[in-house]
Parts: C-alpha cells; sequence; structure tokens
C-alpha cells in the first residue's frame, strides 16, 4: 500500500477508510484499553495522532514503539476528537521498521540546548525545530532559482576545484593528492594531480562572468569554500553562495536586483512557510515579523561609504575597531548602521579601492570602486557585490599592483581583450540568509553539518 505524507493526511478534504503512514514516533501514551502515538515524517511540522486499541495486528510491537522509534501504520484517516487537529488516524495494523532504545536515545521529549544538537547533528533534523529549519531551507532554495527564472536568468554551475583564487584574499582550501605525510620537494605542485596548485573555490563569480558576457543575464548557486581562521557565528569554511551577474548593468543595476531578491524571497517564504517560520517568530525571534516588514515595506537606504564612516564618527559609540576612510566596515559597524541608526536594510557603496577586491571597477574619483554590500539588522553583510572592471587596461594594472599572478587570470583578462561589455553582480551567502529568514544567530545551526576551525564531524 502507497504510503501518505502526514502533511498530506492532515490537509485531507474527507475521511479515507484505508491510508498508511510512516514516520519517527515522537511520544506515546497508553491508557487502558488503548493507546496514542504522535507520529512525525519530516513533511511538516505537525505530527498526526494515532489511536492504537489493544488488540490490532501488530498490537505485541507496541511497548517498543518508544520515542524515536520507525514505524508503518495502517489504518483510518477519521475526524479527531480532540482538539487542535482535524483529522486523526485509527490503527488498524502496526509494524515496526526500526527500533529506538529509549534508555539511549539522545532526543528526549524536552527541549534541548542547540550546543548539545550539534553535537548530534546527524539526529538533529528530527527535532520540530531543525526539521522546521531544513524545511525552510528547501523551500529558499527553491525561491532562489524561480526569482532568477522568472527574469530570464541562466543557470549555470560554476566548478567547484580551481587554480585561480578570485578574491585574491588567499582564504583557499588546497586540494592534493600528494601524500602529506611525506617531505615535499620545492617543485612537488608539478607532480600533483593538475601539474599546478589546485583549491577548492571561494566563489564562481569569475566563471559566471564569462557567462554573462555570454548568456547576458547568468546566476551560480553552489558551495563555497573560506579557509577564514574566524571562528564566529557568522562565518563557515564551507557555504552556499548565490552569485547573479549580468552584462550592460552598472552598480545601479545591481543595488536593484539585490534589493528586489531580498523582498521577493521574504515575500514568497512568508507565504509558503507560514507554520515553520511561526515556531521560530514564536521559539528563537520574537522581532522576525517586525524584521520582514522593516525589509519588505519601504525601500533599503543606499549610502555612499564615506557618509557611513561620517555617521559612524559622528555615533558617539566607541567601537571596538576604529572607522575612518580606508577601514574596513567590521560586523559592529554593519550592525550599528542597520540596525540602530537606519533600522532597516542599507546599502553601502563606493568603497575605497585598497579593501575590496581586484575586479572592482574604479571610480572616476580615483580612490573608490563601484562595490556595494547590503548590510541587514542583526546578521551585517548578507550581500557583497560590485560593477566589475570591463577594462583591460584597468584591470591589468590593478592585478600588477596587488602582486597577482596575471598568468592564473589570462582567461579571465580575455574577456575584456574580446567584446568586453560592462556589467556587475552580487554574492549573497545563502546561510546567512537563512539566519535573517529565522533569527537563528549561529551560522552551524542553518547548515545541515557544519564545517568550521577544527570541526570536521559527521
Ligand atoms: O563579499 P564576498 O566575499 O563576495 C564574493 O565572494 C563575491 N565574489 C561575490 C560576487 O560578487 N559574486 O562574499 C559574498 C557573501 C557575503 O556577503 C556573505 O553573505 C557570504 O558571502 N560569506 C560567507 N558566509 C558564510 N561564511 C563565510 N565564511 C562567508 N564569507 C562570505
Ligand atoms: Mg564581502
Amino acid at each position: 500500500m502507497k504510503r501518505t505524507d502526514i502533511a498530506t493526511a492532515l490537509a485531507s478534504a474527507s475521511a479515507l477508510p484505508s491510508i498508511s503512514v510512516a514516520g519517527w514516533v515522537r511520544t506515546r501514551r497508553d491508557q487502558k484499553g488503548f493507546s496514542f502515538l504522535e507520529l512525525n515524517d519530516g513533511s511538516c511540522l505537525a505530527n498526526i495522532q494515532v489511536v492504537v486499541d489493544e488488540g490490532i495486528e501488530g498490537f505485541g510491537l507496541l511497548p517498543e514503539m518508544t520515542t524515536g522509534a520507525a514505524v508503518v501504520i495502517r489504518g483510518s484517516l477519521v475526524p479527531s476528537p480532540g482538539k487542535g487537529q482535524a483529522w486523526e488516524i485509527k490503527a488498524s495494523r502496526l509494524e515496526l521498521a526500526g527500533p529506538a532504545d529509549a534508555a539511549t536515545y539522545p532526543l528526549q521529549k524536552k527541549r534541548h540546548s542547540d550546543e548539545f544538537l550539534r553535537a548530534i547533528a546527524h539526529l538533529r533534523p528530527r527535532t520540530n525545530k531543525y526539521g522546521a529549519l531544513f524545511r525552510i531551507r528547501s523551500e529558499a532554495t527553491f525561491a532562489v532559482h524561480e526569482f532568477f527564472r522568472e527574469r530570464g536568468f541562466t543557470h549555470v554551475h560554476a566548478p567547484i576545484l580551481t587554480g585561480s583564487d578570485c578574491e585574491g584574499a588567499g582564504e583557499m582550501f588546497r586540494v592534493t593528492t600528494l601524500d602529506l605525510r611525506q617531505p615535499l620537494s620545492k617543485d612537488a605542485a608539478e607532480e600533483d594531480f593538475f601539474g599546478k596548485e589546485a583549491f577548492l573555490t571561494v566563489s564562481g563569480q569569475l566563471s559566471a562572468e564569462a557567462f554573462a558576457l555570454a548568456l547576458g543575464k547568468v546566476y551560480t548557486f553552489g558551495p563555497t569554500f573560506r579557509a577564514e581562521n574566524s571562528n564566529t557565528a557568522r562565518h563557515a569554511a564551507e557555504f552556499w553562495m548565490v552569485e547573479p551577474e549580468f552584462a550592460f548593468a552598472d552598480i545601479h543595476d545591481d543595488m536593484d536586483l539585490a534589493e528586489e531578491f531580498l523582498k521577493q524571497l521574504i515575500t514568497r517564504l512568508r507565504e509558503r512557510c507560514a507554520a515553520d517560520l511561526a515556531l521560530f517568530a514564536t521559539w528563537v525571534d520574537k522581532g522576525l515579523t517586525a524584521a520582514f516588514d522593516a525589509i519588505v515595506d519601504k525601500p533599503f537606504v543606499r549610502l555612499p561609504y564615506g557618509e557611513a564612516m561620517d555617521i559612524l564618527a559622528a555615533s558617539g559609540k566607541s567601537f571596538e575597531h576604529p572607522v575612518g576612510w580606508g577601514r574596513d566596515l567590521q560586523t559592529e559597524h554593519e550592525r550599528y548602521l542597520a540596525e540602530k541608526h537606519f533600522q532597516g536594510p542599507v546599502i553601502v557603496y563606493d568603497y575605497p579601492r585598497e579593501i575590496k577586491a581586484f575586479y572592482m571597477r574604479q571610480n572616476d574619483d580615483g580612490r573608490s570602486v563601484a562595490a556595494m554590500d547590503v548590510l541587514v539588522p542583526r546578521i551585517g553583510e548578507i550581500i557583497g557585490g560590485s560593477q566589475r572592471e570591463e577594462r583591460l587596461d584597468r584591470l591589468e594594472q590593478r592585478i600588477e599592483e596587488l602582486g597577482l599572478d596575471p598568468s592564473c587570470y589570462q582567461w579571465y583578462l580575455e574577456l575584456r581583450r574580446f567584446g568586453s561589455a560592462p556589467h556587475a553582480g552580487f554574492g549573497m551567502g545563502f546561510e546567512r540568509f537563512l539566519m535573517l529568514l529565522t533569527g537563528v544567530t549561529n551560522i552551524r545551526d542553518v547548515i545541515p553539518f557544519p564545517r568550521t576551525p577544527r570541526h570536521l564531524e559527521f
């Protein structure tokens, strides 16, 4: 018999004489002559209640149907006399797929701390909170593709293995087939798999640029890797990034796209994940609704970097990191601007060239580049992007100034030699977006199996 998802069963328009559901027991309550099982199969936040009368087929298995056990239930879908649910299942047959020893199963019917659940990341999706989170993550993935598809952007799969450092920031993981336990010769790289040094990508941008200068409007959405040794609640060594790139576009088009993107994602996900998001608004962050309104209802503030520095300097706050032209915005500054000063999203643009990547378009003032970062309350930077330098001579000069190896960027420079066009793009950290959406404050709790310095379990 085909099994029905619990989400489908609970939404049924009518009673059903026969139904089969399967899932994991959340709780069991035994009464005289019958028992209640609360069953969850991950299809939705809600459990379905199963009424088990003494003596039905498989009744002898009931004692083993403790919290965490995997079970298959046949029966009928009937109106529930209990409050809170329209339907329940009157079981006619019980089947035990896999028991879960009550004495050692770590997830008991109580609230567990995020730290504890992180240590059992293989089981945490079975809790209400993490089940909801990963359903939301999946819906958000779909909403990202939908946004770009509706606007005629082509999805491009950027490579994961790369020989170039997109950000020029030197935070790359090395990939090798050499045995690191043996002493390495000076030209070991030549003996390695690719005959040269290889890395995991930090961004799909450079590949996306090549495709934008052919297909016009493209985006990548894939895993990216950074060996930043910063053990913060906002940085992961492996995270997913959404990177649109489009031709015949400038920094203002880029800001427009980023704003439209965030607004549409929040609006659609609010509708589609209402029950799961309500859990976060109740238990994790009571300010979520107001935070969503602040993103959706009004235009984002757009602020040149110089003015942002003036606001910070005039704030009277004593920041840990100093402010002033040429200094990078730290999370404390970003949060002050978005959370305190403007109380909503802020796009800071035209950053000093020294603190930004080599590929950003140089402005006529000789000291800034057409870069933009979207800052949101509680997170700080959620999106980073720029108009790209499309002028061959300027780009070559910048690569040289920064001491980067031009041979790595030959193909990238060639895009400026043949049919170069103004173009722009941005990258949104998908986990940062999920933090914004759920109010979860640690990036480790919005990705299935987090990778951070000294943590590679699971
Ligand atoms: O600002 P970033 O470094 O920009 C780029 O990589 C560009 N190539 C993107 C582009 O223009 N196509 O990173 C983009 C975003 C950040 O705004 C942040 O949301 C996220 O990626 N991010 C991280 N998220 C989690 N962990 C990390 N270690 C992250 N580093 C960046
Ligand atoms: Mg950035």
